[in-house]
């Protein structure tokens, strides 16, 4: 029996590069491990600059550092919460080497902008597709739009395993190659190793789970759209900013995110109300202790700066029934309306 990169992780792969529509999907440890292969497969490493947001889960900015480059983190389109295209072109160097966009909350980045700026200045694109499986961006599904993506199996993701897991999509053959070199201690044949690579394999019984629950991935990507359709018809009124989808994008909302005055005292109210809720990314990566290193503290990232006192996420996932969403709703609406005195 075969419990690492057997026929269920090598039927998923099949299954979810037909999804992305790219030709090779490459199950690896984690969505950390996929950004991180990504770029050593890239040849990217010290010396490199890797342009990417604080906006983001620390796991893209480790995955950066373990490569041995440096993260440079810049300002956010406060639209979609994704890297503002004109910060890029800012902040390109000499020394810099790639761009990783982060898909956030599910929504697509602005790719053709990104794709332009990648290809005018020599960089390799990494999409971090961590939360968006599925997610759409004129027409092409995420994960299908850069040099490589990486996508996280963690089990709170709209696909998500029983432990950990990921993926990354590319169309590259020789790219590909590297990264099942990488991904299995650059194993070729027994015995025979062809480059120092990692312990970053997928497991059969994680592939198993996944395969069953890719069939559903897109119905409850469906689902998740209601119910975020629906909680903005609701939240109408409220003095809040509720998620904007950009023309051409169609989000898998991973996350349901509002920007909320008053935030953590809603936050109180909707745990006194037995909602749960979360509040990524309350502390954005250049204010993390870990990122001290780059000096990343000293950074203004306005955007970023502003958003982070004020995100909230409302729960969403496929089976909440439209009157938990009506409960969550009017909850919100009578914190602004009682407690706040907003409505
Ligand atoms: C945007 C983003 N990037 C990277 C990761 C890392 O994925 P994993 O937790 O599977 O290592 C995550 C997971 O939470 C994420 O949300």
């Amino acid at each position: 029996m075969q419990l690492f990169l057997g026929p269920n992780v090598q039927a998923l792969e099949q299954e979810f590069a037909e999804l992305c529509g790219v030709k090779h999907a490459i199950g690896v440890g984690s969505g950390t491990e996929a950004l991180h292969l990504c770029l050593r497969a890239l040849g990217i490493g010290p010396g490199d600059e890797v342009i990417t947001v604080a906006w983001t889960f620390i796991g893209t900015i480790e995955a950066i550092a373990h490569a041995g480059a440096t993260p440079v983190v810049v300002d956010i389109d406060p639209a979609t919460y994704c890297i503002d295209p004109q910060a890029i072109r800012s902040a390109v160097t000499e020394a810099t080497a790639a761009v990783i966009p982060v898909h956030i909350y599910g929504h697509p980045a602005a790719m053709e902008e990104i794709t332009r700026i990648c290809q005018e200045y020599d960089l390799k694109l990494i999409e971090d597709a961590a939360q968006a499986h599925g997610a759409l961006y004129q027409g092409r599904v995420c994960g299908s739009l850069g040099d490589c993506a990486a996508f996280s199996f963690y089990v709170s993701k709209n696909l998500g395993g029983y432990g950990e897991g990921g993926m990354i999509t590319t169309d590259n053959d020789a790219l590909a190659y590297q990264l099942r070199l990488l991904r299995n201690h650059g194993h070729v044949e027994k015995y025979r190793h062809q480059v120092i690579g990692y312990n970053s394999r997928l497991d059969e019984l994680q592939a198993a789970i996944l395969r069953v629950k890719l069939r559903r991935l897109q119905g409850g990507n469906q689902r998740r759209r209601q119910i975020a359709a629906l909680y903005n018809e609701l939240l109408a009124e409220a003095p809040v900013i509720t998620p904007h989808e950009v023309e051409g994008c169609v989000s898998c909302y991973h996350l349901y995110s509002l920007r909320a005055p008053h935030r953590d005292e809603l936050s109180q109210y909707l745990t006194e109300h037995g909602i749960g809720h979360q509040t990524h990314y309350r502390m954005p990566a250049h204010r993390q202790p870990a990122c001290k290193q780059w000096g990343l503290e000293c950074l203004h990232l306005p955007e970023t700066d502003k958003i982070a006192d004020q995100i909230i996420q409302l729960p969403i996932y496929p089976g909440m029934s439209d009157a938990q969403v009506q409960y969550v709703a009017d909850t919100v609406c009578k914190f602004y309306a009682g407690a706040r005195g907003c409505r």
